[in-house]
């Protein structure tokens, strides 16, 4: 297999340190291997593969040399500043920040679910929302057999999904500090308030999950809504989610398809107290759903809950993943 010149920008961050972890234990391909930030943390060292690295500052000439593949997260305007730099280098950016989610030119990919999509990136392809990501792994092999109607999302998110600030901000919150990153304290607490909020009194990660689901599962019209709740949790998100069909269902079927699907392991033996939780899905690569249970209100309903650490699948490993389909391509 060719081995490709991989960069990661924003190495430091709590997301490209685990881009670093992931790649090393999926064994990529890499010849040359740079790590980017800004110019708080250049000249910083990083370890990769048991050699040393030294964090080098992203800036307009980062991509002169020869790149195939950079990881970004290091934040919106990053990414909408050097992202384009780098294309136009004929590097091909797996983005994490929300910056180019729902520009047409790119697409938006969950490996598990559509892979296909990553043939027509024109040099940027967009990482989703970490709490889409876990969604939508479940919501495609569903969709396929009955036919989804209406979603609908209520999140648990970890202090994670906020970076670094946001897990300080639950470690010293514990401690009686007040918070640095959050708007109110995060310890002992639950913030209905993910991201900003907008005209229509949604905040733009509720927003994020209706937009990136329409997208990913090439639904433009479906019928999607969300409340997304930040947690006292460090890793891993939780969603409750509600789901009307089109199509008649068996609940043995759903549990049996879910289970056969890849990326997710089922745990549901409510008799005796297995479902998926939060701690246990904490440094794992794969989706766990359980509590999955006829929704007795609508026709065709099913609720059920879905545990993913989302910096792991909902971040840095869905990137990776990415990562090799490109490598495949190239090859
Ligand atoms: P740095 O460590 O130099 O600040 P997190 O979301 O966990 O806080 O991580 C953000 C990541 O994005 C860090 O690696 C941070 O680097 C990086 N970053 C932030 N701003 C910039 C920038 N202007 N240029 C490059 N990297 C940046």
């Amino acid at each position: 297999m060719r081995k490709v010149n991989l960069a990661v920008v924003g190495a430091t961050g709590m997301v490209g340190r685990t881009f670093l972890k992931v790649l090393e234990e999926r064994n990529l391909p890499i010849e040359n291997f740079y790590v980017m930030a800004s110019s708080r943390s250049a000249g910083n060292k990083l370890t990769f593969m048991g050699r040393e690295y030294t964090v080098e500052e992203l800036n307009e000439h980062s991509f002169d040399k020869p790149i195939d593949i950079a990881l970004f997260s290091a934040g919106g305007t990053t990414s909408a500043k050097f992202a384009p730099v780098a294309a136009e280098h004929g590097c091909v950016v797996v983005d994490n920040s929300a910056q180019w989610r729902q520009d047409p030119k790119v697409p938006l990919i969950v490996p598990e679910v559509n892979p296909e999509d990553i043939s027509w990136n024109s040099g940027i392809i967009a990482n989703p929302n970490c709490s889409t990501i876990q969604a939508m792994v479940v919501l495609k092999p569903l969709d396929d057999k009955y036919k989804i109607k209406r979603v609908v999302y209520s999140t648990y998110q970890a202090v994670s999904g906020a970076g670094i600030a946001g897990w300080k901000d639950l470690e010293n919150g514990l401690k009686g500090e007040a918070p640095k990153k959050f708007p109110h304290p995060i310890a002992n607490n639950c913030l209905p308030h993910i991201d900003v909020f907008l005209e229509n009194d949604y905040t733009k990660e509720e927003m994020k999950m209706i937009w990136e689901t329409r997208k990913i599962l090439h639904h433009p019209d479906m019928r999607v809504t969300a409340t997304t709740v930040r947690v006292p949790v460090f890793s891993s998100h939780s969603e409750s989610i509600n789901i009307e069909f089109e199509n008649p269902f068996d609940i043995k079927d759903v549990k049996e398809l879910l289970a056969g699907a890849p990326g997710i392991v089922l745990q549901d033996d409510p008799a005796h107290d297995v479902y998926p939780l939060a701690v246990d899905a904490a440094g794992k690569d794969d989706v766990f759903v359980g509590r999955i249970r006829r929704d007795e209100s609508v026709e065709n309903g099913i609720n059920l809950w879905v545990v993913a650490d989302n910096i792991r699948k909902g971040a840095a490993t869905n990137a990776v993943q990415i990562a090799e389909l490109l490598i495949k391509s190239m090859n």
